[in-house]
């Protein structure tokens, strides 16, 4: 009890400069003890309406704060059974480091950084990637992994937030225009460099053993977006395009010399090399992102949608895939007046020009093979085996193939309950587009 108060009351002060009031603490501690509005103003001489408005601003807060709605049915929950160790450890390593380097200053480039529209959720994501690259400094190399939609860069842009005062330069780039390992050695070793760079007189030979000495003296937090553009189409995942093979360069030095610095890579799919490193190494850490869950709820309430007992059931034909359901939570509101049960009442899953188009883009990133395989899933609408599937499948290099797939997460594989047996299944949504294309 005395620990999520201690929590709670951290995060409040941590972001309004005042911590808890009295009975704000006593509306927390009747709250945990499962007493009423009524009770805690009884007890404490509040009638009840100022304790539910108090209340209500509180939650409100915490909502805002933890990007999830938070209220007296689930505060118990929230706090307990996501955040406890979580939070009380992301903030401490956030006050600490922030004490030690509130002196630094932050130069940044971040000229090619989308713009973020509200944010809800991930609050678990968020407070394990601030452990793992503030603590100890521990996760020199972060990779934020994912389909296309599912929030990948809304999550880095959050996460940017909180920890940039950690560093000296921030730096963020997204490979959507195919920048190669020069241009962005160049741009980095021109963005720390003390002199114009013109004077220092750098050849390609030496540029990679000076960022070396860069990253390794300075606090460099580097962010390189859509990193999956830089990876051949029509090959398996993460196979480098030619002329971009030397990429693996700058991951190298970050996991080996550079201490104090920080790269995020925010990828549909992994370089091979890293798919291969180790999730034991204590330098890299890696995150799949997958559906929002209930923290989608979020969106639909921004558009103000109907029928909020239907709600779950649309995030969860959309996978809790915050880019599809803002496109339905538009359809919705423009074509239904809000009401998802006259949604519903359409033929299900339906799949939005927009979301076809996410999907396609998808697709094309893949071999002939790994399309058949995908294919073959959707005609058989169950899980299947690999057994199954090497009598319904004609490809070469099977094996390759599937796992290719479970790397750029198309497919899921299910170990059975109980069985010696892995399943391989494909998402409701793509099986939908992969029937009727
Ligand atoms: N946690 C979130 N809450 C609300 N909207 C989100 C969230 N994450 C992503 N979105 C929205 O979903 C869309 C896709 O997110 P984005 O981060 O661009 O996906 P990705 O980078 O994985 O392709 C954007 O419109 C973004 O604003
Ligand atoms: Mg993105």
């Amino acid at each position: 009890m005395q620990e999520a108060l201690y929590i709670i009351d951290s995060l409040i002060t941590k972001h309004t400069g005042k911590g808890l009031s009295d009975l704000q603490k006593t509306i927390i501690v009747g709250t945990i003890d499962d007493k009423t509005y009524n009770k805690i103003g009884e007890d404490n001489n509040f009638s009840q309406s100022h304790v539910n408005k108090v209340a209500n601003q509180l939650w409100h807060q915490l909502s805002d704060i933890l990007n999830e709605k938070v209220n007296k049915k689930n505060l118990k929950w929230t706090i307990e059974k996501n955040y406890k160790s979580n939070i009380s450890n992301a903030t401490n390593v956030l006050d600490n480091n922030n004490n030690e380097n509130n002196q630094a200053e932050l130069k940044e480039d971040l000229r090619e950084i989308p713009y973020l529209n509200s944010f809800y959720g991930r609050s678990e994501e968020l407070t394990n990637l601030i452990c793992k690259i503030l603590e100890k400094k521990q996760s020199r190399l972060v990779s934020i992994l994912g389909v296309c939609g599912i929030g990948k860069t809304a999550l880095t842009l959050k996460l940017i937030e909180q920890i940039k005062t950690n560093f000296n330069y921030l730096i963020y780039r997204s490979l959507n225009t195919l920048l190669s390992l020069n241009q962005i050695t160049e741009d980095i070793i021109e963005f720390i460099s003390p002199e114009p760079t013109s004077k220092l007189k750098v050849n390609k030979f030496n540029q990679l053993s000076l960022l070396k000495s860069y990253l390794s003296n300075h606090r460099c937090l580097i962010i390189l977006d859509d990193v999956h553009k830089i990876f051949s189409k029509g090959k398996l995942a993460g196979n480098y395009q030619s002329g971009y093979e030397d990429y693996g360069e700058i991951f190298k030095i970050i996991i080996q010399i550079a201490e104090q610095s920080c790269l995020i890579l925010v990828s549909q799919e992994l370089p091979l090399e890293l798919v291969y490193l180790s999730e034991e190494h204590p330098y890299y850490s890696s995150l799949l992102l997958t559906s929002l869950g209930e923290s989608a709820r979020g969106i639909l309430q921004e558009k103000q949608l109907l029928d909020e007992d239907k709600w779950a059931d649309l995030i969860n034909i959309y996978e809790g895939n915050p880019s599809y359901l803002r496109i339905i939570t538009r359809v919705i509101k423009e074509l239904f007046a809000g009401s998802v049960n006259d949604f519903f009442a359409y033929s299900q899953p339906f799949l939005d020009d927009e979301i076809k188009s996410i999907l396609q883009q998808q697709l094309n990133r893949l071999t002939e093979e790994e399309k058949e395989i995908l294919t073959v899933l959707a005609q058989e609408n169950k899980q299947v085996s690999f057994s199954q599937l090497q009598l319904l499948v004609k490809v070469a290099d099977l094996i390759n193939n599937i796992k290719s797939l479970g790397r750029r997460n198309l497919i899921k594989k299910i170990q059975l309950n109980g069985k010696n047996q892995i399943v391989f299944e494909i998402s409701p949504l793509l099986r939908q587009y992969l029937l009727n294309k």
